[in-house]
């Protein structure tokens, strides 16, 4: 364990790092940890997806500090984290026969749920909303730290609002080091994609994010057809308020482009400028004059979700102008990996 400490502006406090080896856990940490929530204080965990920046999810000015360090707008809401079904009842009210069918299958897992909030959890956390994002998630740490807290834990990505999704301490370090109480490392994300959001608050489920559980395997499950929204009409009004934010970016100029020849010319008249490529690993031989990042086989669509995020940050760190980034649609949870890349991309599409 130690303090981090570094001389970036803006830092405030001392950062405390709780190093955790997974196979075995100390249970003193986990304690210290967890009393950080307790205490109403920021603390950031890994969870199976990605990273998370936890505060308690039952008090306003808890969740209040999720915002100020994040830079989050206030009507996006939070995603409260439990770790039995007991929890999922004190903070929802109404009918939870579906939740607790997909409950069955798919928790703890990457799977988030929008049901009716009850009166304990406050708007501070729902984003003024009247429902409630629920998830119980698969990571021992992650449900020792809820566990031992005692209480829900309101927890968004843990990035600085607009910047790629957190998979491992580095990434939390760079973006929170100094202006939160403590982070929780315990080794990178498995999945590397947020959760799957799904609204059962309507008549027909709604898909609300794209994730690494796909919809046609919550359709088995249900046994009736959900609504995906990815592609809305109505992209100011989405039914998921954090999703009319730009997102993932990296600084450089990013575009997904479909044809791997295009991206070949398309290096070649943006000389001058640093350019930067993202690709499969089959193809990494391709391209010239640019910074190559490798992402993973496309046979292995969950290796490349994993990768991703890592990859948009490296963009940053190596500051790339410019940013090709090939199409990843045919590839295995392809549908999750686009819809990130579309919103990085602000959507820049090159045909
Ligand atoms: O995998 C994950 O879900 C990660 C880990 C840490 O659990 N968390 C995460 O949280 O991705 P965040 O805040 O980055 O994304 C939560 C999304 C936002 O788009 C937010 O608008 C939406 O969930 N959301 C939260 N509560 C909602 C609600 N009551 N109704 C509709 N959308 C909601
Ligand atoms: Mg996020």
């Amino acid at each position: 364990m130690s303090n981090l400490q570094s001389g970036k502006l803006c830092q405030t406090m001392l950062t405390r790092l709780f190093k955790i080896n997974p196979n075995e856990i100390d249970t003193q940490l986990i304690f210290e940890a967890a009393d950080i929530l307790k205490k109403g204080g920021l603390l950031a965990f890994p969870t199976e997806t990605v990273y998370g920046l936890g505060a308690n999810a039952l008090d306003e000015k808890a969740s209040k500090k999720i915002y100020a360090a994040k830079g989050r707008p206030s009507d996006n809401p939070l995603i409260a984290h439990i770790s039995n079904m007991e929890m999922l009842e004190m903070v929802t009210k109404g009918d939870l026969s579906l939740a607790e069918i997909l409950a069955k299958e798919f928790w703890p897992g990457p799977l988030t749920m929008i049901l009716n909030k009850s009166e304990i959890v406050p708007y501070g956390t729902t984003g003024g909303l009247d429902t409630v994002a629920v998830r119980m998630p698969d990571r021992k740490v992650a449900k020792l730290i809820i566990e031992n807290a005692g209480i829900p834990i309101a927890a968004p990505s843990a990035n600085i609002s607009g910047r790629p999704s957190a998979t491992c301490v580095e990434h939390v370090i760079e973006d929170f080091d100094g202006r939160i109480d403590g982070i929780v490392d315990d080794g990178p994300a498995r999945i590397g994609l947020e959760s799957t959001i799904i609204d059962l608050t309507s008549d027909t489920p709604v898909l609300l994010r794209r994730g690494f559980i796909r919809a046609f395997e919550i359709e088995k499950v249900l046994g009736t057809p959900i609504e995906d929204t990815f592609g809305s009409k109505e992209p100011d009004k989405p039914k998921a308020p954090g999703m009319k934010y730009r997102h993932y970016a990296p600084k450089s100029t990013l575009y997904i482009v479909r044809n791997e020849n295009k991206i070949k010319e398309l290096v070649n008249s943006e000389q001058g400028k640093t350019i930067g490529v993202i690709c499969c690993e089959e193809n990494k031989g391709k391209y010239e004059k640019c910074n190559i990042y490798p992402i993973g086989k496309k046979s292995k669509g969950a290796e490349i979700a994993k990768n991703l995020f890592a990859a948009l940050r490296r963009l940053d760190d190596d500051n790339i102008q410019v940013a090709f980034c090939e199409d990843f649609s045919n590839i295995d949870h392809g549908e999750a990996i686009m819809e990130r890349l579309y919103r990085a991309s602000g959507g820049k599409i090159i045909l």
